[in-house]
């Protein structure tokens, strides 16, 4: 059936400025690292998509590995931008990434102009794209100089390929220095990706402040914890959630009981706000305006209209927020 979108889908969702660039981006985006694959449902993972668009969400993340097999999260994204969303180019932010292991040979993953330069080029193949609106490294690579590809995402740029550019996993040190370079090449940062939730919060030991000071937005990956942040492990291992399977990157052995133990008091927490605990985490890391967007995922839609009733709290009182802490520390 044609889809036609909610004509609301821009009255319920907040959006946010990226740093201090001209682009918004919604509260919550969706990623499609998992569920999108090859290995997926295809009217699954298109009712997902269309229930996002339809509650104003207009970022969708990729990147060139996604799936499994890696690409295939491109292509059937691809699929549905022709067949759902054609109309709709304008209204969204499509982003791609390069870094990790994509091909074999010497020119398949890190930092090379060689490899980031084709990967772009495969990505908006298997799109079907003109362009995308932001292209990430998706790592820092110890091994190529950064000018290198800092000057690989600015030839992306100037070719027409991309219209911004992102960075991420880098840490606060290489941030700095790849913004500085960026800057100096004409092509700046506009956002970085780090992991980022109650339960990895490398970030705040520096990251946060050099992106707040150079005006670079934060789009956290995983807020939570890749499922680990819901109320869905504390009776068990659902067969059918990510920890289950064997193509995801939730690990059983990251499922401690001291975690658990952890959750069940973040679980309590969050009923007593009135929030399910993955509303709770979502809005924990929306109270900090340096944060851009929450990039979540879903592997069903009731997940993703869970997720997005985070909007409708994301106030803490000190005393919460004291709470949380000593439930994490
Ligand atoms: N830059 C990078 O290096 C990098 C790395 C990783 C991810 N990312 C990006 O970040 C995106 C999000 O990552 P993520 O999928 O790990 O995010 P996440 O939001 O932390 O985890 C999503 C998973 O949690 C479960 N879930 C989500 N909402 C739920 C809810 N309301 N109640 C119960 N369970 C819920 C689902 O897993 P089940 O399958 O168990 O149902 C879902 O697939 C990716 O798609 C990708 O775009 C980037």
């Amino acid at each position: 059936m044609t889809y036609v979108p909610n004509h609301a889908r821009y009255e319920h969702m907040s959006y946010r400025r990226c740093g201090k660039s001209g682009l918004k981006l919604p509260a919550i985006s969706l990623g499609l690292w998992h569920n999108f694959g090859g290995v997926d449902v295809f009217e699954n993972y298109r009712a997902i998509l269309r229930t996002a668009f339809d509650a104003g969400i207009t970022h969708f993340d990729l990147a060139n590995n996604y799936g499994p097999p890696p690409g295939s999260a491109e292509e059937n994204f691809g699929v549905l931008l022709k067949k759902d969303f054609a109309a709709h180019r304008d209204e969204l932010i499509i982003s791609s990434k390069a870094g990790h292991l994509m091909w074999p040979g010497p020119y398949g993953e890190w930092g090379s102009r060689k490899y980031l330069i084709a990967s772009c080029d495969q990505s908006l193949k298997r799109m079907g794209l003109d362009y995308v609106d932001i292209f990430y490294s998706h790592r820092f690579d110890p091994n190529t100089p950064l000018e290198e590809t800092m000057g690989a995402l600015d030839s992306i740029v100037r070719q027409g390929k991309a219209l911004y550019v992102g960075i991420s996993s880098y840490t606060a040190e290489n941030s700095a220095k790849a913004i500085q370079i960026l800057k100096d090449l004409g092509t700046p940062c506009l956002i970085h990706q780090p992991k980022y939730s109650m339960f990895e919060r490398w970030v705040e030991g520096g990251l946060m402040d050099v992106l707040e000071e150079s005006g670079v937005g934060c789009i956290p990956f995983s807020p939570l914890a890749q499922g680990l942040l819901t109320d869905k492990y504390l009776k068990g291992i659902p067969s059918d959630s990510r920890a289950a399977k064997e193509h995801g990157f939730l690990k059983t052995s990251q499922i401690t009981p001291e975690t658990l133990q952890k959750i069940e008091k973040l679980n309590a927490l969050a009923l007593e706000r009135g929030q399910t605990l993955a509303q709770m985490a979502l809005a924990w890391l929306l109270k900090d305006p340096r944060i851009t967007s929450v990039l979540i995922g879903a592997s069903r839609v009731s997940q993703l209209k869970d997720s997005l009733k985070c909007l409708e709290n994301q106030h803490f009182s000190a005393e919460e927020l004291s709470k949380i802490e000593g439930i994490l520390s």
